[in-house]
Formats: structure tokens, sequence, C-alpha cells
């Protein structure tokens, strides 16, 4: 399988011109555009894999966007790797736009979209649009997520009745990890049928795609066969259609022990103590800053 190539033509669109629509020719590359939804299911249809990356802030989003991330997610894990909390639970509505905003605003070809967080969609489907509908208005992303399966197609079904794309979320969902006894691999055994179920429903109601976390990746892989939308894999094997992960986990910003689906590309942990480190020396011994970085 080969990456999504998200740089084909598209439709002019009938409000304006948000995007480039030249036709490629053998002279000037191909316009970037941003990717829809729809390029992501298509993906899924013609065997392309696709990857996602959590982003909080805008210098991160243009670089994940510029290495080839086609989806990044402003998550509710901006919780705990921006706003230090312990778990996902205290995040709000009003903590999690500005970072979208900014996520969004420093991207122009990635797929941006935004947590709901916990409290903002339980109550009732009319509070789940309201708040799809505030990131939409004052994040300017492109799709919500939302944890849950059976439990919330409900509310998938009205927020996508309301225009906004929706991507799911089972399996492991962290906003419920108190219900579910802590971080526990999900659908082991007869539980497999009710995740089944979770990912039919999800997808009955509308769901563009389905994040489906810490899930045995035999079960994912049979999700995976039967649903035409995409399924994005965190600890459910490599059969899924796409993958996520948080960044911080995944470049090794974080300390401590990461979860076993993580893989860790980058030690970017030791190249800032470093550099921290080197910095304090300098300013403490004199040499910085140096007669070329002074003013006379
Ligand atoms: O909030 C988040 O980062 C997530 C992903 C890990 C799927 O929900």
């Amino acid at each position: 399988m080969t990456a999504v190539d998200s740089h084909g033509a598209e439709e002019p669109g009938p409000y304006g011109p948000p995007t480039e629509t030249a036709q490629p020719t053998e002279t000037t590359p191909a316009p970037r555009r941003r990717i829809r939804t729809l390029d992501l299911i298509r993906a899924k249809a013609e065997g392309r894999r696709w990857a996602m990356l959590t982003s909080y802030d805008q210098y991160t989003a243009a670089i994940f966007e510029d290495s080839g991330v086609e989806a990044l997610l402003v998550g509710d894990s901006a919780a705990n790797n921006v706003y230090g909390y312990e778990t996902t639970l205290p995040v709000t509505v009003d903590e999690l736009i500005p970072l979208a905003r900014s996520v969004a605003r420093a991207t122009t070809r990635a797929l941006v979209v935004a947590d709901l967080p916990f409290g903002s969609y339980e109550i009732s489907d009319e509070q789940a649009v309201t708040t799809a509908v505030r990131f939409m208005k004052e994040a300017h992303v492109h799709a919500v997520k939302l944890e849950g399966g059976r439990r919330i197609a409900s509310r998938i079904e009205a927020i996508t009745a309301a225009g906004i794309p929706v991507m799911a979320h089972i399996g492991f969902t962290p906003q419920a990890e108190h219900n579910l006894g802590g971080y526990r691999v999900q659908g082991r055994g007869d539980a497999a049928e009710a995740l089944l179920a979770d990912a039919r429903a999800v997808a009955a109601a509308g769901a563009f795609a389905v994040v489906m976390e810490m899930v045995p990746a035999e079960l994912a892989a049979r999700v995976t066969a039967e649903l035409e939308i995409p399924t994005v894999g965190i600890g459910a094997g490599s059969d899924c259609d796409a993958q996520v992960l948080v960044w911080q986990d995944m470049a090794g910003l974080r300390s401590g022990p990461a979860p076993r689906f993580v893989k860790r590309y980058a030690d970017l942990r030791s190249v800032l103590s470093a550099a921290v480190s080197d910095y304090v020396a300098e300013v403490r011994s004199g040499e910085f800053p140096d007669p070329e970085r002074s003013f006379r």
C-alpha cells in the first residue's frame, strides 16, 4: 500500500476560491489542497493507508503536514500533554478551541479533526450539535471526534445531519477509563461481538472513519474488512486502514513509560535537554551572548 495522494485536482467550490483548481500539466506541479473526508474513504477503497498524528499548536501542525501526515487530531489528550492534567476528563471546550484554531490556521492540506471533550456531548443530541458547531465556527476544524459506540450513535446522526463530519472512537475510550476499569484492551473473548456491534453502529450512524484503540489485532482486522469507512488504529494492529499516535509519545518528548503500542521514532526529550543545558551553562559562564549577538 502507498500513502494517500491528495494532490489531485478538485472541482471548484461553489462558494469562493479557497482551493487551488489549476489542472496539473507536465510543467506545473499538482495543486496542494485540503484533504477531504471523501479522500480518506477513497483511499480505503483503493487500498492506500494514511497517517494521523495529534497536534496542539501551529509549529507541530505545519511540520507534520509537511512531513506527509494526512489528518491531524487536536485530541483531548491535550489534557495530559498540554495542560498537565492526570486524565483527559478535566479538559474543556474552551481550553481545546484555541489549540484547534492554531492547528487549523497553520495548515493548508491536512484534514483537522477536533475531539469533543468529556461533558460536552453526553447530555443530549442537542448538546453534541451545539459543541460540534462551536468547533467548526470558532476553531475552523474540518471534523469532530467523539468517543463511544452504540450509546452515542444518535449523537453521530445529529452532528452529521448538521453537516459536520464525525470520526468515531471505539474500543478503549479514555474518557470512560473509570467505567472501563483503567487502560485495558477491549473486545477480547466474548466482548468481541459488542465491539463489532459498536463499529457497525457508528458506521450506520454516518461516521466517516472510526478510531479503534487497544483492540486485539485480529478483531480490528475483521472490523476493517467489514466496514466501508476507514479504521484508524491505535494499539489495534497493522491491518487498520490508518494509524494514529500522540505526537509527544512517538517523538519521545514525554518522560516515563509509554503504552506498549507506542513506537518511539525520536528522542526529542534528550535533544531538547542537551540544548537547554548548553544554554544554561553558557549563560552562567558568560559565553552567551557573544559579540556577534550583541549590539554596539
Ligand atoms: O485524544 C487523543 O489523542 C486520541 C487519540 C489517541 C486517538 O483520542
